[in-house]
């Protein structure tokens, strides 16, 4: 941001609270079953939400429902995805590809359905690249080789040649990072990155998103169930339970001083798991 003082490093709390994802009474159904009921709350560009639920409790189907992609017989039935105040759902087919390329992009729950295995990593991050940047081959290439190194994979200039299950789960896991930030988004939606891991990559990863959203001013939307990720990377968290959201607040606020029966039960329950 610019002023009559030159360039400063204004709180960026302060600097992107005007761009804004926010989400009012969305409902999806599949079917006669409704996964998703009248769910709402915000996040803002350099803000990192918490969406936490029980399996089964519809924060995959609301993260597919940001992104446009909930597929037949998945609809959305009602209510409003406004980024920056205009309604996604609104949107037609190329206007959404637009708005996922730019401006939104997500980290699937499971990275080795998402990458195609007769692509090297480097294709399918170049492409990414390409399509969304309008980068020409070359240009493509070298910021896929970067973005690779961005995301910490050990010599990426030789790594890039390797198709995907030449890779582990956690490198997998950051290739994925990798072309979700190729996109150059303002949102992230991480639905579940790490789960498949050990405890020590998921850690690594974790630390990555957090680099790259500082690094990259990003609004990141982190969907898990577990609370000690909530607690280590989340400003405020919103819970879920059968479609519905029973809580949304500050982080600390949530996780000690809840109201909320079922969120006390859940966090109860886990505690108990873990031997606390
Ligand atoms: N394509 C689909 N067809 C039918 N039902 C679906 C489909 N996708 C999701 N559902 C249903 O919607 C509900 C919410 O599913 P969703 O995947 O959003 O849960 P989740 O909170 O992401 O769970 P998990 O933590 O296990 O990933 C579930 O009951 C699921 O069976
Ligand atoms: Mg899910």
């Amino acid at each position: 941001m610019q002023s009559e003082f030159g360039w400063i490093d204004w709180p960026k709390s302060f600097c992107y609270s005007f761009l804004m994802l926010d989400i009012k009474e969305l409902s999806v159904s599949f079917g006669n079953f409704q996964a998703v009921k009248d769910v709402g709350f915000s996040l803002k560009r350099g803000e990192t939400l918490g969406l936490l639920g029980e399996s089964g409790s519809g924060k995959s189907t609301v993260a597919l429902a940001i992104m446009r992609l909930i597929s037949y017989p998945g609809k959305i039935i009602s209510g409003k995805i406004l980024l920056d105040g205009a309604d996604l759902i609104k949107l037609g087919g190329e206007e959404m590809r637009k708005i996922r390329g730019a401006k939104i992009s997500m980290i699937f729950q499971d990275p080795f359905s998402s990458l195609n295995p007769v692509f090297t990593v480097g294709e399918q991050i170049a492409e990414a690249f390409r399509y969304h940047q309008g980068l020409n081959r070359v240009e493509a290439w070298e910021r896929s080789i970067e973005m690779l190194g961005t995301v910490q994979i050990r010599n990426p200039s030789a790594r890039i040649h390797n198709y995907p299950h030449q890779f582990s789960g956690g490198m997998r896991q950051r290739v994925m990072i990798a072309m979700a930030l190729a996109c150059n988004p303002e949102f992230l939606i991480a639905d579940e990155p790490t789960t498949a891991l050990d405890v020590t990559v998921q850690a690594e990863i974790l630390k990555l998103i957090a680099d790259l959203q500082n690094k990259f001013k990003l609004g990141v939307l982190f969907i898990t169930h577990n609370f000690a990720i909530i607690k280590q990377i989340c400003d405020r968290v919103v819970v879920m339970r059968k479609g519905q959201v029973m809580e949304e607040g500050a982080t600390l606020e949530v996780l000690n001083n809840s109201r909320n029966a079922y969120t006390k039960n859940l966090i109860e329950s886990v505690k108990v798991l873990a031997g606390e």
